[in-house]
């Protein structure tokens, strides 16, 4: 399975900053052994578009879509709109969104039904919290988040990313080890597997504090097949060591 290497920008970023960033990955990309996409936010997917325009080597991703296919929701985009844009992928149901926009498990479903319907891979995040973790909820939480888009997409698993983001690790420098990581992907596996011969082949990302110094390690697991990257992925140095790690 191709691995795929996501950066997500998160809120960060400014014209000047974009385009230093995205000169500095197409200059030292050369011929990845895995898919590369970058997630700039939403006022930027423009800039960023014609920034990778003529280089097929990275792909332009959205932080979030709409569940609506349009009409009166002020603030939002929809999945046409991010496809005018060239958009291939979507990040739905990111931690942050669901705990600070309170994004529920079934807007989530939704979210993904909608960028399936446009064409855009959706990148299902699901992840539990430290709390979760030591209750021993973390398998109960993830399956619980990824059934409900399964249920609302079923016949279109094969065309989604899921990506593994234990809430603990994110931006804390706190990865999940190796062994902890590939007991939840393969649980993931397991549970897409159940549904169809499709989605058992869909990529399972883990993202959490992947670095340069660890991602070689993580990506050696048998059901980790690539990363969605946030603070390592405004580093141009540091997300090319990461999409290297990959070969
Ligand atoms: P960090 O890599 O900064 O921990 O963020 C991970 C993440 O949330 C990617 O979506």
């Amino acid at each position: 399975m191709r691995k795929l290497i996501a950066g997500n920008w998160k809120m960060n970023g400014s014209l000047a900053a974009n385009e230093a960033l995205v000169r500095a990955l197409l200059a030292g990309l050369g011929q990845p052994a895995c898919d590369v996409a970058v997630c700039p936010p939403a006022a930027y997917l423009a800039q960023v578009q014609q920034l990778l325009a003529g280089g097929a080597a990275v792909a332009l991703g959205a932080q979030d879509v709409s569940e609506h296919e349009g009409g009166a929701y002020t603030g939002n985009v929809s999945a046409a709109m991010l496809r005018d844009f060239g958009v291939r992928y979507a990040i739905v149901g990111h931690s942050e969104r669901r705990q600070y926009q309170g994004e529920t498990d079934l807007q989530v479903a939704r979210k993904v039904q909608r960028a399936l319907a446009t064409g855009i891979s959706p990148i299902v995040c699901v992840g539990e919290t430290l709390a979760e973790r030591e209750q021993g909820l973390t398998e109960f939480i993830v399956r619980r988040q990824l059934s409900a888009v399964m249920a609302l997409n079923a016949a279109r698993l094969a065309d989604i990313v899921v990506a593994y983001e234990p809430v603990w690790a994110i931006g804390t420098g706190q990865t999940a080890t190796p062994e902890q990581a590939q007991q939840v992907h393969a649980a993931l596996r397991a549970q897409l597997k159940a549904a169809s011969a499709a989605a058992a082949g869909v990529r399972i990302l883990y993202g959490g504090s992947m670095n340069a110094a660890n991602a070689a390690t993580l990506l050696a697991q048998p059901d980790i097949d690539g990363g969605l990257i946030g603070g390592a992925a405004l580093k141009a140095a540091d997300f090319l060591t990461i999409v290297g790690a990959c070969a």
